[in-house]
């Protein structure tokens, strides 16, 4: 499968942008000279990211005297990651919070940090997406197409979780379709795990473990809490296989409509939402870990290295330019 995107050609959107048109909707054009930027989030409003942004939200209405504020639209109201990013290409909608895999289809080089491997743990991860000497071009690369990625957000370490038993090895995987994101790194990912890839938006999970299209998925325990998976696929498997990156992208006019003033102060409390976002993150897991305890799900712990080995061709595979090839290095040099 190949999910390279081309916008052009694409309109799946269509109905979406109708809907949002009714409503008066339109690229960060807020009456008068204040700017209402729309945000769509897949989260719900427990989640950190809804947290860290509807704050950054209140930052930037008070720090910019009111021309500039972010509402946030949680639960895939105004589309999933896939339609949500084309929305704010074409200026319907403002911002969104797309997993990286959906920036790998517009431009490759984003699959180095949708790799299992790469990164070690969320403050290792957090370092290297900051640092502007590692992520070069990157962020910039997709201003054809109207996009500014403003930074990342982490989606913390991603396990699989299933309705049937634990799993252990790549082997109890054989069989099972397991839901990825549109990518083709996770669906090679899952193949190398032993698993059936079966590529869906995320709001689409709880009913597909619900009915049995799928067997199961792999995330975050605050996401299978969340989303309320661990009502329907109760076996938590710890594979760890992926420290999963999120990004948070603006429509590269609506950035730049702001006056340079205001463009600094958004900066500045965008900054400070990933810090707060980082440190909700790593008191929400805990907490995530013991509800979902308490609340009946069975964790368990894997063969580690059985998966690290199937995984190992997965690097060899998409690393293959110069420029993957050098933010690969930078990240893992950093993890040293
Ligand atoms: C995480 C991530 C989302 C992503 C989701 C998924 O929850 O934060 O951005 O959409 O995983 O698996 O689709």
């Amino acid at each position: 499968m190949n999910f390279k995107r081309n916008f052009a050609v694409l309109g799946s959107a269509a109905a979406m942008m109708l809907a949002l048109s009714a409503c008066g909707g339109g690229a960060g054009s807020a009456g008068g000279d204040s700017q209402t930027l729309r945000l769509a989030l897949n989260q719900t409003e427990t989640h950190p990211s809804y947290i860290a942004l509807d704050n950054l939200g209140t930052n930037v209405e008070e720090s910019t005297g009111g021309r500039v504020s972010v509402e946030v639209y949680a639960n895939e109201t105004l589309g999933a990651q896939q339609e949500a990013i084309q929305l704010v290409s074409d200026g319907t909608i403002d911002m969104a919070v797309v997993s990286g895999t959906q920036l790998e289809n517009l431009n490759p080089d984003f699959q180095v940090f949708n790799l299992p491997g790469v990164f070690d743990s969320v403050e290792h991860q957090m370092g290297v997406i900051g640092d502007d000497a590692v992520v070069g071009e990157l962020y910039t690369s997709l201003e054809d197409q109207n996009l500014t990625v403003l930074g990342g957000f982490t989606q913390g370490t991603r396990s699989i979780y299933n309705t049937a038993g634990p799993v252990n090895t790549p082997e109890d995987l054989a069989g099972k379709k397991v839901r990825v994101q549109e990518s083709d790194v996770q669906m090679t990912m899952i193949e190398l795990m032993g698993g059936a890839p079966t590529p869906m938006a995320f709001g689409e999970v709880y009913t597909a473990l619900q009915s049995g299209v799928i067997d199961g998925a792999e995330n975050n325990e605050i996401s299978y809490l969340t989303q309320k998976h661990n009502e329907v696929a109760k076996y938590f498997s710890n594979t760890n296989h992926l420290v999963g990156l999120d990004y948070v992208v603006i429509n590269t006019a609506a950035f730049e409509a702001m006056t340079e003033e205001d463009r600094a102060a958004f900066e500045e409390q965008w900054a400070a939402a990933v810090e707060e976002h980082t440190t909700l993150w790593l008191d929400e897991t805990e907490k995530a870990h013991a509800d979902l305890e308490a609340s009946g799900t069975e964790f368990n712990d894997v063969d580690a290295e059985a998966f690290d080995a199937a995984l190992e061709p997965l690097i060899e595979e998409f690393i293959d330019t110069e420029v993957e090839q050098t933010i690969y290095d930078a990240a893992r040099a950093a993890a040293e």
